[in-house]
């Protein structure tokens, strides 16, 4: 009685481990995929040294190589930020965002060495800090 007791203790173990296994193994491409959905490409250009004068026309380039199948948000919007903040100026928007690479006209902003855009597509993605110059200014 006492071994048979065992073994039903024994096999609600193996079941119970079991279980668990499969759970564990269900629930893994789950989390993998909600995490691949998330697409945030990173900015490539502009860079650190970039300088950017006003009105003229500049290449904006991000890394779309580990873009997952299906992206929660394929539209993308790059806006103008200014000192650690993203201001209003809008420089592209409803592009594809596996295009990577748009072009842009730099607005007539004040400027500055402070600038970042930042890429919108599932999420935020910041450039590097470069500077804006003036529209005559040789660049
Ligand atoms: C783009 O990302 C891939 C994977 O992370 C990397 O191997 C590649 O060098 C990147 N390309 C550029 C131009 O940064
Ligand atoms: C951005 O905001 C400034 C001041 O807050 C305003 O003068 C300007 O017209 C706005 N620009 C755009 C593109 O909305
Ligand atoms: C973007 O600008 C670059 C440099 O001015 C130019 O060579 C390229 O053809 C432009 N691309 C598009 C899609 O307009």
């Amino acid at each position: 009685m006492l071994h048979f007791m065992n073994f039903t203790l024994f096999t609600n173990f193996i079941g119970l481990l079991l279980a668990l296994f499969s759970v564990t193994v269900n629930a893994l491409p789950i989390g993998e995929l909600h995490m691949r959905d998330v697409f945030v490409p990173p900015v490539t250009s502009p860079t650190a040294d970039a300088v950017w004068a006003v009105g003229s026309v500049q290449t904006v380039t991000w890394n779309t190589t580990d873009a997952p199948e299906q992206i929660t948000n394929p539209i993308g919007r790059i806006m103008l930020r200014k000192g650690g903040l993203t201001t209003n100026n809008t420089l592209a928007d409803g592009f594809d965002i596996l295009l990577g690479t748009i072009n842009v006209t730099v607005p007539d902003v004040e400027p500055g060495d402070d600038y970042e855009i930042v890429l919108f597509g599932d999420s935020g993605n910041f450039s590097p800090v470069f500077e804006i110059v003036a529209a005559d200014n040789g660049y």
